[in-house]
């Protein structure tokens, strides 16, 4: 079957993005995101508007993505979906509209974990990135999600740690806000970084067990840190803003980079794979370049259009699922709290 040409339609819908995607077997023929905007405003995702936007958004992003593609829907061999996790109200969105297509076209439907998909986009054929070999350790991180994930196999994973509070993109979004920068402060961090001193200032790493993380403890803090100084020197953000955001970023690299250390020496592996959209952190990324002349690590980051959320990573899920016959029921619903 891997010889022949399948075209997959895939739909991601599981937090603020509306996401649809075309694959030919694996390779991403579109991968069409709507961002909703409407939540900068609120300085965060609002639940109830990111759904509302899901339905506005999600029959012209799949007819674009199959326009894009060039695919007409009766090629089409299977609808791929995310089942969760994520907000139930979006999720509910992604999948109503995906069950009730692959009824209406009488194709099968294939329910995917978001989790596994960040993972899997490795997978993706692209001149702009290489897969991993089995088996690796996949560190996703992004502003849901913070977990470092042992990987046998396409589905065989286990994961070895993750946040028992805050996820790292929410750890640099919430202390952005902080900061008085707007919504999604994470890339503006990594921005004014670059200028900064990463030594400036000093902030406390958790004491967390085996290799799961905490973010919350670091936001508290930040909170104190800037009441402290602004309290000083009302000038006090404007004047220091590189140095502080240098040294945040710093921390949380830090804090990443312990655990991930000693996974590998947990695991004797040195294949690692990143993934979510804080992967697209500067920092992280020179990090990990160090860590393979340092430590002989072998890393792989993903092309950054598929490190956000998006719909191609699903639809290489569907087509891998596809391959093992692995199809969702009519009766399939979505799940907030979905394990990998
Ligand atoms: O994967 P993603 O698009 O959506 C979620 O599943 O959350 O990740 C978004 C997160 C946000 O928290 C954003 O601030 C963070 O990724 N992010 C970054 C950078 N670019 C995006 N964080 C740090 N440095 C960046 N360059
Ligand atoms: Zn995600």
């Amino acid at each position: 079957m891997e010889n022949q040409k399948k075209y997959i339609l895939a739909i991601e819908s599981s937090c603020d993005d509306t996401s649809a995607a075309v694959l030919c077997n694996k390779t991403v023929l579109s991968n069409v995101v709507a961002n909703q905007e409407i939540h900068k405003q609120y300085g965060g995702v609002v639940p109830e508007l990111a759904s509302r936007a899901h339905q506005q958004n999600i029959v012209p992003v799949v007819h674009q993505a199959l326009v894009k593609a060039n695919i007409d829907k009766k090629q089409l061999s299977a609808i791929a979906f995310t089942k969760g996790p994520g907000l139930l109200g979006s999720l509910l969105v992604g999948t109503s509209f995906a069950k009730s297509l692959a009824l209406g076209l009488n194709i099968p439907l294939i329910q995917v974990n978001h989790m596994q998909a960040h993972i899997l986009a490795h997978f993706i054929e692209d001149p702009e990135q290489k897969a991993p070999p089995f088996p690796f350790l996949a560190m996703t991180i992004s502003g849901g999600h913070t977990q470092i994930v042992l990987v046998k196999d396409y589905f065989d994973m286990t994961v070895l740690g993750e946040t028992l509070d805050d996820a790292v993109g929410e750890a640099f979004d919430k202390s952005a806000k902080l900061l008085g920068l707007p919504y999604p402060g994470g890339p503006l961090i990594d921005k004014y970084a670059k200028e900064g001193n990463p030594h400036a200032f000093e902030f406390p790493k958790p004491k967390v067990d085996g290799l799961n993380f905490s973010f919350s403890g670091l936001k508290t803090s930040i909170l104190y840190f800037i009441q402290r100084n602004v309290q000083k020197n009302p000038d006090f953000i404007q004047e220091n803003l590189a140095d502080i955001c240098a040294s945040i970023q710093h921390t949380i690299i830090a804090i990443l980079m312990q655990k991930l250390k000693a996974a590998v020496k947990e695991t004797g592996i040195k294949h690692i794979a990143i993934g979510g959209g804080v992967a697209a952190n500067s920092g992280i990324r020179g990090k990990l370049k160090q860590m393979e002349t340092d430590k002989g690590w072998t890393t792989y980051i993903p092309k950054f259009s598929y490190c956000t959320d998006n719909a191609g990573m699903i639809g290489i899920v569907g087509y891998l699922k596809y391959l093992g016959n692995k199809f969702a029921e009519q009766d399939v619903a979505a799940q907030a709290r979905y394990h990998i």
